[in-house]
This record gives C-alpha cells, sequence and structure tokens, in this order.
C-alpha cells in the first residue's frame, strides 16, 4: 500500500476481505499466512500505520484510531480462529478399535545359538590374553595333515572321512591346520584361539552331521607346560560351565601332540554319578588336548629346542548341546525357527539382544 493510498475506504474494503479470508482459512497454515499477510511486521495494516505521517496533521489521529481498532478486530478473529482450528486437530474422530489390543510384533531374529556359544568361548579365551586367527574352509593337504604330523597312512586321511577336492586340496576335516599356518607367519611368544567350520564324509546321525564347528587354542613361548595347559582348559570349562564342575585329563593319541590328552569334565546331568547324557561314567569328553609335538614346530619353522608349546581343540556343537541339552547335532542346520528362535533373547517372536 502506497503512502497516497491510506484513507477510510480502502482501509473499511481491507478490513472486510481480511475477516472473511480469516473466516474461510481451515488450517494453521492458512491462518498463519494470513496473520503476517494483515498484522505482519510488513502487513498491510502495519505499513498504514507507518505512512500516516503522510496525511495531514488533522487526520492522522483518527485514522490511526482506525487502523488500530480494525487491528485489534482482526487480531480478535485470528486467535479465535486458530483455537478452533486447533481444537478440532486435538480431537480427532474417537477410535473405532480396542485400544488394549496388543500391536502387532514383528520377529527381528536372532543370533543362531552356535554364534552365541562360539562368542561366549572366544570371550573367555580373550579374557586370557588369546587372540583370534582365521584359516580357510578349503584347506591344502599339506596343512591339513602333512605338517601336523599325520603319517602318510593315517586312516583319517581315507576318503572315507575327508572331502577331497583334488590329491593336494580338501575341505579342512578340523580347525589345527591353522596352527601351522599362524605360526609360519607369527614368531613366537603367541597364544591363539580359532573356531570356523570343518568337514568330514560322515554318515549323518544324531551326533554326527557332515558339516560342524571347531575351536583350536595354540599357545607357544618358551617353558610352556602341561600345567600351563591344564590352567587355561580348567579356567575356561570352570567360566564356561560353572565354577565347580570337575576336569580330568586322559592319556590319549594326536599325531601332532606329545603327549596327547582327551579332558572329561564331570557330567553336569548327574555331578558324576552316571546317567543317560554321560553313558554312565560320570564324565563328558570335551576336548583333545596336547603339547606340541617338535615335528610340528619343525614344519612351521621354528626350533624344538627353544620353544614350547600346548594345543587344544574342541567341537563348538557338541559344547552348545552340553550346554543346552539338544539331542540332535543336525538341528543346528536344519534352519528351524522353531528351534532357533528358543535361544534368541526374549520370545522367539521378540526382540533380538
Ligand atoms: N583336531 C582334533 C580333532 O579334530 C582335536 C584336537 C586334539 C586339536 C588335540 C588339538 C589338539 O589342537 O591338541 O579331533
Amino acid at each position: 500500500m502506497n503512502n497516497k493510498g491510506i484513507d477510510r475506504q480502502t482501509l473499511e474494503e481491507l478490513e472486510q476481505t481480511a475477516v472473511r479470508e480469516l473466516g474461510e482459512a481451515s488450517d494453521i497454515g492458512a491462518i498463519e499466512e494470513l496473520r503476517v499477510k494483515y498484522l505482519g511486521r510488513k502487513g498491510s495494516l502495519t505499513l498504514s500505520l507507518r505512512s500516516i505521517g503522510s496525511l495531514p496533521a488533522g487526520e492522522r489521529p483518527a485514522m490511526g484510531n482506525l487502523i488500530n481498532e480494525i487491528k485489534g478486530k482482526l487480531s480478535g478473529i485470528y486467535s479465535a480462529r486458530l483455537e478452533e482450528i486447533s481444537a478440532n486437530i486435538g480431537d480427532p474422530e474417537p477410535f473405532p478399535g480396542d485400544h488394549a489390543l496388543p500391536g502387532r510384533v514383528f520377529s527381528q531374529g536372532g543370533l543362531h545359538v552356535l554364534t552365541r556359544v562360539t562368542r561366549d568361548i572366544k570371550e573367555i579365551f580373550f579374557r586370557m590374553g588369546y587372540s583370534l586367527a582365521e584359516g580357510p574352509d578349503v584347506e591344502l593337504d599339506y596343512y591339513n595333515f602333512e605338517a601336523l604330523n599325520f603319517p602318510e597312512d593315517h586312516p583319517s586321511r581315507d576318503s572315507q572321512d575327508t572331502f577331497y577336492v583334488n590329491r593336494d586340496i580338501l575341505l579342512r576335516t578340523q580347525t589345527s591346520p591353522v596352527q601351522v599356518r599362524y605360526m609360519e607367519k607369527n614368531d613366537p611368544p603367541l597364544r591363539i584361539i580359532s573356531p570356523g567350520r570343518v568337514y568330514r564324509n560322515e554318515t549323518p546321525d544324531p551326533s554326527h552331521a557332515a558339516e560342524f564347528h571347531q575351536i583350536e587354542g595354540l599357545y607357544v613361548d618358551r617353558n610352556v607346560s602341561l600345567a600351563d595347559l591344564r590352567n587355561d582348559v580348567t579356567f575356561f570349562i570352570h567360566s564356561f560351565f560353572g565354577p565347580d564342575v570337575k576336569v580330568r585329563f586322559r592319556p590319549h593319541f594326536f599325531p601332532f601332540t606329545e603327549p596327547s590328552a582327551e579332558v572329561d569334565m564331570e557330567c553336569f546331568g548327574c555331578r558324576g554319578e552316571g546317567c543317560s547324557i554321560c553313558q554312565k561314567t560320570g564324565w563328558i569328553e570335551i576336548m583333545g588336548a596336547g603339547m606340541v609335538h617338535p615335528n610340528v614346530f619343525k614344519y612351521a619353522g621354528y626350533d624344538p629346542d627353544s620353544v614350547t608349546g600346548f594345543a587344544f581343540g574342541m567341537g563348538i556343537d557338541r559344547i552348545a548341546m552340553l550346554k543346552y541339552g539338544i539331542d540332535d547335532i543336525r538341528r543346528f542346520l536344519a534352519n528351524d525357527i522353531r528351534f532357533l528362535g528358543q535361544f534368541w533373547s526374549g520370545s522367539w517372536a521378540g526382540v533380538q539382544d
């Protein structure tokens, strides 16, 4: 509005238009626009007030009063409309459904029980200062057998047990090959664990699968002894299964350790009395272990006269079965969500940990 245009009639027309527009505005955005248009800092009425100075002095008070009057009126209408519109927003149609009905729950899944058990085992060994090492599933015969001191004619090299890709390449039957691979690339002292998948040409039954999981441990330094092995293995078993569980070492044979042992723990089903879990022996075999054979050190490029070490290996599936009372190893890979969901935190249709 220019200075010359300010007169009573123009103002009254402006008022009418504004009142009509405010009445028609139906949402907060529109109301706000009108406030800016008429009442804002650069709105029509504010500009009118400012231009009063250009009128003859005698007309100024009356015109000023009129503008203020219109301003007051429009402000009142604006506030009332705003309140009306806001009130409508705040009070929608009553909800027709049942307020108490629980919302739909979407399953987010959870970790596979073997992933969890593996993490728990790793966690315990990390606390003891072990670090993680990994090796390939498709392995050379050299690392899986030869460098682990398996004689050429050892029965586990038989194609009955091993999936061969060709004469030199196979699917690893154990995680032990990671020992030699790691020692080749790293100098002692070292302390590693190595979890992973292993493969054997087994006929599947409740305790055998062609694909399962192991975790390997290796500790090499000067003067590592059988007592150190016993200490770390016992610490693991106590941390994982409980502090009072008895542990025993039984002499055994593995080509890559000397002496070798199988480690048993007291049966948690019967506490050593003898039950169906432990086949009435009171003990459960939990891992193989031993002092690293000098030949393995030689294959790895270490001097067996200056270092000693221990190694151990256990089946992760078996440990999970023992811990959770699972009756069939084949369940782990069957992808039945009713089975897997039992190990997710909360309900199986619920939320992941
Ligand atoms: N690799 C062995 C197996 O699959 C388990 C094992 C035994 C690993 C003794 C070791 C060990 O490191 O020292 O039966």
